[in-house]
């Protein structure tokens, strides 16, 4: 399937100079997002994953049904305030902005193998934060997979050592 042609992108939003790549049609096309969770799925079986992790809020949307396809557990990473119980944080750069963000200390054990979905790789400062995060606590990332990869902010270069899937890339 060419996932490109669900795919809007918006000059401008949320500011001067970004284009804006939208994955909402895709999601609204129930086959077009049925064929981009069995290809993110299909992409990963042969991984070993023990759990994936998502990134809030666009992580969950495709780390969630990615899971249940690999037949393992999700493990939510939140924006600050939102998880009720310990957390390990580290604080990123973003394309437009800056973030922290949070897991709880409990939900990755040592040993298990973790996989990464997001909807977007930009400038990979959101999963460089959570595969540091996944390490400390003794995970070990076996993947990263998205949808949308911007390749001219060059995320690959600095995530060289990890096993990179993007089904999309502008
Ligand atoms: C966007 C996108 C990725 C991240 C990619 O999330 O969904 O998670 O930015 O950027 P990076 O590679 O430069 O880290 P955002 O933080 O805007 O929030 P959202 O998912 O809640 O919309
Ligand atoms: N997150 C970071 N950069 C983005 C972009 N250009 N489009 C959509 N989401 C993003
Ligand atoms: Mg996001």
């Amino acid at each position: 399937m060419d996932f490109k042609q669900h795919i809007a992108s918006i000059p401008g939003f949320p500011k001067e100079g970004i284009i804006f790549r939208d994955v909402t049609p895709l999601l609204e096309d129930k086959d077009a997002f049925k064929a981009c969770i069995d290809d993110l799925a299909a992409h990963a079986k042969d991984l070993g994953v023990d759990v994936v992790v998502g990134p809030e809020s666009r992580g969950f949307i495709f780390g969630c049904p990615v899971a249940l396809e690999l037949g393992c557990g999700f493990v939510p990473i939140r924006k600050p305030g939102k998880l009720p119980r310990e957390t390990v944080s580290k604080k990123y750069d973003l394309e437009y902005g800056s973030n922290e963000i949070f897991m709880h200390k409990d939900s990755i054990k040592p040993g298990m193998k973790v996989l990464i979905v997001d909807d977007l790789l930009a400038t990979g400062g959101t999963v460089e934060a959570a595969a540091a995060l996944i390490e400390e606590m003794g995970g070990e990332v076996v993947g990263m997979e998205f949808v949308i990869e911007l390749e001219e902010l060059k995320a690959t270069e600095k995530l060289s050592k990890y096993n990179i899937y993007s089904q999309v890339k502008y």
